[in-house]
């Protein structure tokens, strides 16, 4: 039961995501004091709309497109409508990144609101598509239905509070310069933005992961405490937005996030808890690969959702307790949720997703843990970098810049710079394995 919407949507979502990282990179490198070219600085400020309007955003609609129907084998209500949605949101984009260039006093407001038209079209109709769909009754664990229904009201809902809240917008520039300040409810605006893709991959694990695993039922119960927990966190968000200065609803949104991620794990049952020992004893080559390679980026996904959530936790802990805005919980809560988190899963969750759609299947021996490694080593180097940004902490810049020698200095200032750049190559490594492993298996879809 293919469809060939989900195809184009999610290449696209692959081009905005190579094309939105590496410009995050280069945002990296000038933060760092590389010197990049005039042009260049000019576009970092489209870094967050590609990784959240683009990349993230089509992700989840081809994603959704593909996986809900094939739940319960069933074909997308209107296939063209669904290539509307993706046209809509594809040029509210377009229409977004050019924004800076077409836009002047007299035309920016109409300008704005045709983009926000574009975009609000266009989710809505992938949301009436995924509820419709939804609405045929699976055979097997409707509780994923109700994570995959929360992340689509996720998504809506951020969206139209940026239509009807424009301050909580989190992407701004002042006097040509990109705003960088870390509040609470940008934060939080930035975690809701998080928890649609987050709550659509606890709904697409709830349904398989267990029997990938060890072929065995996810814990109804905790499902279910995960999925109220979610549902208020999210609820507490989204409030927390109209409230100014309102730190404490959101460290009480990032407790219930973070109960609702561990509850979650325990429910899939992400670090064991269930006999596995038959299954070791009868898999061997290209299953024991498979079998290895998801238990392993499955815990580590998990143990970086765990991490980001905390720092956003304590980023709120510390407003409230010494009102201090600390940066580098700030960058590192959004990044290991989005590339340690999102980006690990991805990892494990596309070569078993892809050869429906792409009609070849995928052999698991010819897979490394290159693109995890690069993704742990690169997040960590950017812990340090922010870190030693910071001019009040003891190995600042600033401070060693009189204690250490200075070519010395300049090295480590380069290395953490570019440190970006190995998620990009962890990206490439990733898309050259997918490659290899499928070139080498036989095809079960060529009749298809
Ligand atoms: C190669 C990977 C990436 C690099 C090098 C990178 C780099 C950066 C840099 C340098 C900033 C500027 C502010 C800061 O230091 O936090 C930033 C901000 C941001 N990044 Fe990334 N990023 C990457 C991947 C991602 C991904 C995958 C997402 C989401 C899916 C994302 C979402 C954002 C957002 C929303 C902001 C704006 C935060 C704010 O409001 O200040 N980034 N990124």
């Amino acid at each position: 039961m293919s469809n060939n919407v989900s195809k184009p949507i999610v290449i696209t979502s692959i081009i905005v995501l190579f094309i939105g990282s590496s410009i995050g990179c280069i945002w990296m490198m000038s933060i760092f004091g590389i010197e990049i070219p005039r042009l260049l600085s000019k576009i970092i400020i489209n870094h967050p709309p590609l990784q959240m309007n683009g990349f993230l955003t089509l992700l989840i609609m081809g994603i959704g497109y593909m996986i809900v129907p094939r739940f319960r084998n069933i074909p997308i209500p209107s296939l063209t409508l669904a290539h509307i949605s993706f046209f809509f949101v594809t040029a509210s984009l377009v229409l977004q990144l050019a924004l800076p260039y077409i836009t002047t006093y007299e035309n920016g407001t109409t300008f704005r609101s045709v983009l926000m038209i574009l975009r609000m079209s266009g989710l809505v109709i992938f949301a009436v598509l995924i509820f419709s769909t939804l609405r045929v009754k699976p055979k097997l664990l409707r509780l994923s239905d109700y994570f995959i229904a929360l992340a689509v009201a996720t998504l809506l809902s951020v969206n139209a509070v940026e239509l009807i809240h424009p301050s909580a917008s989190v992407f701004s520039l002042d006097n040509g310069s990109v705003n960088r300040n870390a509040t609470a409810d940008s934060l939080t605006s930035l975690e809701l933005w998080l928890l649609f893709p987050v709550v659509t991959i606890y709904g697409i694990e709830y349904k398989t992961l267990p029997s990938f695993l060890g072929f065995i039922r996810p814990n109804k119960t905790v499902g279910i405490a995960s999925l109220i927990l979610a549902f208020s966190s999210m609820a507490l968000g989204v409030i927390s937005l109209f409230i100014p200065d309102s730190v404490l609803l959101s460290l009480i949104f990032n407790i219930l996030l973070l109960i609702s991620s561990l509850t979650f794990a325990s429910s899939v049952h992400v670090f064991g808890g269930f006999d596995k020992t038959e299954i070791l004893r009868l898999i061997q080559g290209e299953k024991k690969a498979r079998y290895e390679f998801i238990t392993l980026h499955i815990k580590v996904s998990f143990v970086f959702l765990f991490i980001g959530i905390s720092m956003a936790l304590f980023f709120n802990v510390e407003a409230i307790l010494h009102q201090q805005y600390h940066f580098i919980l700030y960058d590192m809560a959004i990044h290991i949720i989005a590339i340690g988190f999102i980006g690990t899963t991805i990892t494990l969750y596309f070569p078993l997703m892809l050869p429906p759609i792409i009609k070849k299947t995928i052999n698991f021996v010819d897979f490394n843990n290159i693109p995890i490694i690069l993704i742990g080593v690169s997040l960590c180097l950017r812990g340090l970098g922010d870190f030693m940004l910071n001019p009040n902490s003891l190995f600042s810049f600033s401070y060693l810049q009189e204690s250490i020698w200075s070519p010395l200095l300049i090295a480590v200032r380069y290395s953490l710079g570019l440190s970006g750049w190995l998620v990009v190559g962890a990206m490439f490594v990733f898309v050259g394995m997918l490659h290899k492993s499928m070139n080498k298996a036989p095809s079960l879809y060529e009749n298809e």
